[in-house]
Parts: structure tokens; C-alpha cells; sequence
């Protein structure tokens, strides 16, 4: 081979690495956005895909105990400010630094996959919303285990703080930014004391499905299901947040989450899809025979056990057990405190079901101006790829294994919407 043709070989081979990394990029974008048409959102997102990652000695401390959040004393919110906010003291908070501090008024529980960023970004463009640094803290997921800590924004709260991942202090620091606009903006004065209306949240869909290491939290060793789940630590650290979910029909949620997880090329999914579906659900069938629903559903070894068999879409396959969870969270907060949102009625009824969280999140309803931005159409609705289908027998499959779940949910709501 000559020296030229030599380098055009090489020419040519960058060519074709660069193209191809281009469209796996194409392709993870267009996974990630065919199925809900929704405009692409302004936070950073700590992705989902990202793998766990050896923790760095930085980030964690040495040892092994994870901070017991039901034994930390309740924090005593300042009641000038609608938003759980304070100033932290020796007496008061996890943070002594004599620093004003926010924890989240609201939490969008999930469900992955179902319009939740969507609908973060539409709420934050409300004038009384305060911006945290990220759209999805992930923090009781994740980030207090070091895994994701290596994510930009992580590390930034981690040099400005050096607090250790794992404590509610850092989970706190994520919302510095939201607290000083919030401690920035009076919004109402009457004739007593300034009020500051303004809010934040966290909109993390991973802490519906996943109660991380649950069974090496304290208060839950050595148990067959946990006593504590992420519902109870949001209620700890903040007992009067309002919770909002919303459901999509679980099989195409199913699949759009497994087109997300598993960026293979779209050619090779449908079988796979299929294998794996099967795997899945045969194996929550069989636990289900001789364990409680619960105690299947939490259990981490099982999960494990199917990753370790290959079967995609592991972790979050439980997401779709919608009934389970909601009652998991109405055994904590009161049903008040619960606005559960059907996927359908909000990308078809915008508006109006807007118009509802904002009255459920106490917020003035909108101006005709201020609309505009919450309402702007989205644009990211082109796909340059063929939309990935399941089999037939795949669709029949898990139609009819999440068919008992539905009536649950339907029965729960007393919506018959939820059958989907
Ligand atoms: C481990 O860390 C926790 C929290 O930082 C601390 O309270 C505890 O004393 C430590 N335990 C040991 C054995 O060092
Ligand atoms: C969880 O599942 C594994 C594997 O399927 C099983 O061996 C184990 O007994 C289960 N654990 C509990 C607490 O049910
Ligand atoms: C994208 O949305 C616009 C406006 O809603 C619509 O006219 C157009 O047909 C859509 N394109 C695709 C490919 O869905
Ligand atoms: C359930 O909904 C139906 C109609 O939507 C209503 O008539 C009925 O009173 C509701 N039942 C309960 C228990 O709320």
C-alpha cells in the first residue's frame, strides 16, 4: 500500500468512526424523543444511562454508614416563606453555617418516561418558580450513594461545599441557587411581615421505582421489605411536599424506557424486546406465586439477578406497577397532598391540566402573556429514523400482565381512564 493511499485509508476510516459516532449520538436522541413529542428541556439531566462508576475517595467518606435520615431531628421550616426554607444553626438543619437553605416544596415522583421533564420545564416557567441548579437531583437514588457524583454539577456543589455526597447537607445545597431567589424575591407584603411566594422542586422519576440499597439503610436491616422507602424520607425532610405523578399506558412506557436504556440498533430490538419482556415478567409472575407483591417488587437480589442474565431494562421495569407504588404513597402522605396526572390528559388537555397543578402547587394561575412561554409547542417532533415496533406478541404479552394492575389502579382513582 502506498504512503498515499495509506492515508486515505485512514481518511476514510475516520470518516466512517466519526459518522458512526454521529449517529449513535443521532440515534440516542431520537430514542429519547420519538416517543413523547415534548420540547427538549433546559436543565442539565443527569442521565439515566450513565453507568455506576467507581466512587472516588473525594467524594465519599471512608466508611461504609449511610447518613439514618428518619433519626435526623425534623427541620423547623421559617413560615415567612411558602417554600420549606431556613437558616441553618447548630439547632436547626443539617447545615450549621448560619446560611439561608431550601428543601423541595413539590416532587415529581415519576413515572420515567411519561412527559416528567415536560412537564418540570412547563411548571418552572411559572413567575413564582425558583430554578434548582438541575431539573432531577437524584440524590436519594444515586448521588448519596456516589454513584453519578462524577456528573459536572455534582462536582460543582462538591467543590463550592466539600460536604460529603452522602449527607442531607449536600442534598440541601443542590437547592442553594433556588434559595437565593427565593430569599431574593418578596412577593406579597401585607400589613404584618413580608411573605415570599416563591417555590422549587425535584423532579427525580427514579424515586418512585428505585429504593436504592433499601436493605443497608438504617431501620431496614435485615428485613424482607423495608420499613423506610424514599416516600418516607421526602415526608421526613419535608412533611408537607405535594407529590405529583404522572401515568402513562405501561406497555409503550415499557418500551419507549427500554429504547432509552438499551441503544441498540433499532433493527435488533423487537426480539429482543420480546426476550427480555418475557424474562421480566415471568420472573415478577413467579415471585409474585410465593411472595407478597411488596416484597417482590423491593426486592433489589432479583433484579440483580435478571441484569446479571442480560434482561434490559432491569432497574426500572418495577415503574410499571403503578398501583403498588401509588399505594406506597398514599400510606405516607395524605391523598390531599397527591395529584396524580394521566399522560393522555396532559399532552391532549395542556392547558387545563397545568391549570390544575398550578392551583395543587398554590400557585397564581398565569397571566395571557405569561402562558405563552408555559404553553410553547414543541419542536423537536421529526424523527430521521422509522419509529421502533414492538412484536404483536409482545404487546399481547405485557398487555395482559399489566391488566390486573390497571383495574387496581382504576379501582384506586375511580378512573376508568387508568385501564388504559
Ligand atoms: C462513619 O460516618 C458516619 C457519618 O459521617 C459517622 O457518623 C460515623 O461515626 C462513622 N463511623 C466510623 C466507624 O468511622
Ligand atoms: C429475592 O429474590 C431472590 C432471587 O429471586 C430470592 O432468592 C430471595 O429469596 C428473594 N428475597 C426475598 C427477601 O424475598
Ligand atoms: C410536527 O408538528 C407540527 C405542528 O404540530 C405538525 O404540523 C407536523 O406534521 C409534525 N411533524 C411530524 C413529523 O410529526
Ligand atoms: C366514581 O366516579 C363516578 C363517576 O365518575 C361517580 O359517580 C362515583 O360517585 C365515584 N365513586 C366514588 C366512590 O368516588
Amino acid at each position: 500500500m502506498s504512503e498515499f493511499n495509506f492515508q486515505q485509508n485512514i481518511q476514510i476510516k475516520r470518516v466512517i468512526l466519526v459518522s458512526s459516532v454521529v449517529i449513535f449520538l443521532m440515534m440516542g436522541t431520537y430514542l429519547n424523543n420519538t416517543e413523547t413529542q415534548f420540547e427538549t428541556y433546559e436543565y442539565p439531566a443527569i442521565s439515566e444511562s450513565i453507568r455506576e462508576r467507581p466512587i472516588r475517595s473525594t467524594t465519599v467518606a471512608r466508611n461504609n454508614s449511610y447518613y439514618d435520615i428518619m433519626n435526623m431531628p425534623q427541620i423547623e421550616f421559617n413560615n415567612l416563606y411558602k417554600n420549606p426554607c431556613w437558616v441553618g444553626t447548630d439547632e436547626n438543619g443539617p447545615l450549621d453555617d448560619e446560611k439561608f437553605h431550601c428543601l423541595p416544596y413539590f416532587y415529581i415522583l415519576g413515572v420515567k418516561k411519561s412527559g416528567t421533564t415536560d412537564l418540570f420545564t412547563r411548571i418552572s416557567k411559572h413567575p413564582q418558580f425558583a430554578r434548582p441548579d438541575m431539573k432531577e437531583s437524584q440524590w436519594l437514588t444515586r448521588i448519596r450513594f456516589g454513584v453519578n457524583a462524577q456528573y459536572k454539577s455534582v462536582q460543582a456543589i462538591l467543590q463550592r461545599t466539600k460536604l460529603d455526597v452522602r449527607s442531607v447537607g449536600f442534598y440541601v445545597s443542590m437547592f442553594d441557587t433556588a434559595a437565593s431567589s427565593i430569599m431574593r424575591t418578596v412577593t406579597n407584603i401585607d400589613d404584618r411581615a413580608p411573605y415570599f411566594r416563591m417555590i422549587t422542586g425535584d423532579a427525580t422519576p427514579a424515586n418512585l421505582h428505585m429504593h436504592t440499597k433499601w436493605s443497608k439503610l438504617p431501620g431496614n436491616e435485615g428485613l424482607t421489605e423495608p420499613k423506610y422507602t424514599n416516600f418516607h424520607y421526602i415526608k421526613h425532610l419535608t412533611p408537607e411536599a405535594k407529590i405529583i405523578i404522572i401515568f402513562r399506558e405501561p406497555v409503550s412506557r415499557m418500551l419507549s424506557d427500554y429504547l432509552y436504556l438499551n441503544r441498540l440498533r433499532p433493527t435488533l430490538i423487537p426480539e429482543k424486546f420480546h426476550r427480555d419482556s418475557v424474562r421480566l415478567t415471568k420472573a415478577y409472575e413467579k415471585c409474585f406465586l410465593t411472595y407478597s407483591q411488596r416484597r417482590c417488587i423491593y426486592n433489589e437480589t432479583l433484579k440483580e439477578t435478571l441484569r446479571k442474565t442480560g434482561t434490559g431494562m432491569t432497574p426500572s421495569f418495577t415503574a410499571g406497577f403503578y398501583a403498588f407504588y401509588l399505594k406506597e404513597i398514599y400510606e405516607v402522605f395524605d391523598k390531599s397532598n397527591v395529584l396524580p396526572i394521566l399522560m393522555t390528559d396532559y399532552t391532549e388537555n395542556m392547558k387545563n391540566v397545568l391549570s390544575k397543578v398550578f392551583d395543587f402547587l398554590e400557585l397564581d394561575q398565569p397571566s395571557t402573556e405569561q402562558w405563552k412561554p408555559i404553553l410553547v409547542k414543541s419542536i423537536e417532533n421529526e424523527s430521521k429514523f422509522k419509529r421502533v415496533k414492538m412484536l404483536s406478541k409482545t404487546k399481547r404479552l405485557l398487555e395482559h400482565f399489566y391488566r390486573p394492575h390497571n383495574e387496581e389502579m382504576a379501582k384506586l382513582l375511580n378512573d376508568s381512564r387508568y385501564l388504559f
